[in-house]
């Protein structure tokens, strides 16, 4: 949520933060700015609207000067307007921030402020600590120190970027809660919140800590504490390149991530499946086996699409493994006291590893003293850092603000787990081969539901006047329905629900009618008797049903007003298909409605607020 660039080098700032921000801009994009230093002197552009709308800005007013804090934002404190966004001045207008999180004191701090004569000029918490550290701020002393003890007084989160007018060449980092990393460049350095906006220039990065404050010039950076005690970096090499977070030949990312799934799939489960013992390895969940063995209970904590991962986690592992699981929303899960026995594993999945609620939740069980694992795509990631073990995606960047191919990332993930933890209890190896080759098939079958691309953007042409739709499926694809629906409603403000199939009859039922359209998912499987008969209820009503089913299947074609056909596959691994003609209509209907489809309205990838 918001993104943060920051430059100093012997290159036009200028250029360097507006590229950077364009490649931050799926965090948050109702309003911009940067702010150059040229002689002592501040060049500070903000509008509100898109980066090419503060492009527009900078051909006619440029920012000169080869160091410089870029932001693009998702409003929480104040309405998106020029004066809301950042980067924010202090008092004397020398001292300038660019902010992302929350400062929960605020308030406080701001009347404070105000008696000794601060005034301020927008409605953000981020202008208060500009102000404070401005404050703190004394000729002569180093800009971090009055980083630091402002920073002391601020309750919440924060990944900040901070200049002062007499120090030039020089800013200032510091997190806590947000996450920001050091690019480490030849004669020149980066900020940034997301490696994205600086993989174009280097790949070598520091990932701070919380409780961190580094000193940037062109050739030097210091890490420090909160209590300035020096701190010796860790340079990693980012495996992703400039090229992975472009469109290439797509007209949108999310259609490109969609298209990624095949490979993605692959990346996932590659050097994973052990087929001489028919199980998968995954070494970074960092537990020996008695320690797997001894797992007796696992919650899903996550949120969003991740949360769906979960959902379709705990049928494969009860199924395969046989270890009572449940999910939990990440946020309810922090705040309920929840009993967790002593062999429980808590195990979080998040795309970007920052979500503030999964981070939390995964917080909350370790201070019990529970084994907390992950499964995370963003390398280096908060949760990543925190967790005890776990797994990593290998997705490649995932642009596209509705996540797509990170979801059949983690329930191949889930696959793989499922199946290890059954090998060390009661599944039997030939059950254990038949899903992991089978897993090997998915790529090959994704790619036959992809080549169905222009024909679902025909059907979506056909149903994207409706303004609402049911999504329905039965076990393990309940959860992938409730994905379709989520896909839907981001993309493209159609209201959608989600429902397992028998459930319509206690409630939802009553929205049938001609132009609410139902989404079927009923492979050829163990349910596809009774979903059958609840399209018979649909259709009864004159409900249109659009089926997703399995190719060969002639009875559904009578029943159906349209299908899409699925390759057919193990029950179990269902999901990995189905889930896929969902997110391409879903992406048609969007396109359809003239909707910005990599960018929806309200939303931000990454979600670093409560
Ligand atoms: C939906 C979507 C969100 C995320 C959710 C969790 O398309 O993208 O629902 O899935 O915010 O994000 P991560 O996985 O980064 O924790």
């Amino acid at each position: 949520m918001c993104g943060i660039v920051a430059y100093v080098g012997r290159k036009p700032a200028q250029n360097v933060l507006l590229e950077g921000l364009r490649r931050l801009e799926y965090r948050g994009y109702d309003s911009s700015g940067i702010c150059t230093v040229d002689q002592n002197h501040f060049e500070l552009r903000k509008k509100t609207g898109r980066i090419n709308d503060l492009a527009t800005l900078l051909r006619t007013q440029p920012a000169r000067g080869m160091i410089g804090i870029g932001h693009t934002r998702w409003a929480t404190h104040g309405a998106p307007t020029d004066a809301n966004a950042h980067p924010h001045l202090d008092q004397s207008g020398k001292l300038v921030l660019v902010h992302n999180g929350v400062i929960e004191n605020y308030q406080q701090l701001k009347e404070r402020l105000a008696a000794k004569g601060h005034k301020f000029l927008s409605q953000t918490d981020t202008e208060v600590l500009a102000h404070l550290i401005g404050e703190h701020y004394q000729p002569g002393i180093p800009l971090a120190d009055a980083v630091r003890h402002a920073l002391k007084e601020v309750i919440g989160t924060y990944g900040i970027a901070v200049m002062h007018a007499d120090q030039p060449g020089i800013i200032v980092g510091a997190r806590r809660g947000s996450p920001l990393l050091i690019g480490v460049g030849r004669n020149e350095n980066f900020l940034a919140s997301d490696v994205s906006a600086i993989v174009a220039h280097t790949r070598r990065v520091v990932y701070l800590n919380d409780f961190e404050v580094v000193t940037l010039t062109a050739d030097d950076f210091q890490v420090s504490t909160l209590e300035a005690a020096s701190v010796s970096p860790q340079v990693k090499e980012v495996e992703f390149s400039a090229e992975d977070a472009d469109k290439g030949k797509f007209p949108h990312y999310m259609l490109k991530e969609i298209f990624e799934q095949p490979h993605v799939v692959q990346n996932a489960f590659r050097g994973r499946i052990s087929h001489e013992e028919s199980t998968a390895k995954l070494g970074g969940l960092n537990l020996s086996p008695a320690e797997l063995r001894a797992v007796d209970r696992i919650v899903f904590v996550s949120c969003g699409t991740a949360l769906h991962a979960g959902m379709v986690g705990e049928y494969l592992m009860e199924e395969l493994a046989r270890i009572p699981t449940e999910w939990e929303y990440a946020s309810e899960f922090r705040y309920r006291n929840a009993p967790v026995e002593k062999h429980t594993l808590v195990f979080a999945i998040s795309q970007s590893g920052e979500t503030i609620d999964t981070l939390a939740a995964i917080r909350e069980s370790r201070r019990k003293g529970h084994k907390t694992l992950a499964i995370v795509n963003v390398v280096g990631s908060t949760i990543a850092r925190e967790v005890d073990g776990g797994t990593y995606m290998h997705a490649g960047p995932e642009i596209g603000v509705a996540a797509t191919k990170t979801f059949t990332s983690q329930l191949t993930i889930m696959v793989l787990l499922s199946v290890l933890m059954g090998r060390m209890r009661h599944l039997a190896s030939t059950r254990g081969e038949e899903i992991l080759e089978e897993l090997e098939h998915i790529p090959a079958k994704m790619e036959r539901i992809l080549t169905q691309n222009d024909a679902i953007a025909k059907l979506a042409k056909k149903y994207s006047d409706a303004s609402s739709f049911l999504f329905l499926a039965r076990q393990h694809n309940y959860p992938v329905a409730l994905e379709g629906a989520l896909k839907l409603k981001e993309i493209s403000y159609i209201h959608a629900e989600g429902y397992p199939a028998a459930e319509m009859k206690h409630g939802p039922i009553a929205l049938i009618e001609p132009r609410t359209p139902s989404v079927f998912i009923c492979p050829k499987n163990s349910v596809y008797e009774k979903t059958m008969a609840n399209i018979e209820e649909v259709k009864a009503r004159k409900g249109p049903v659009i089926a997703i089913a399995t190719e060969g299947d002639t009875e559904i074609a009578g029943k159906a007003d349209d299908v899409i056909y699925i390759p057919e596959t193990l029950e179990i691994l269902e999901p990995l298909l189905t889930v896929v003609p969902l997110q391409v209509l879903s992406y048609h209907i969007a396109l359809q409605r003239g909707c910005d489809v990599d960018k929806p309205r309200n939303l931000a990838k990454s979600v670093t607020v409560e």
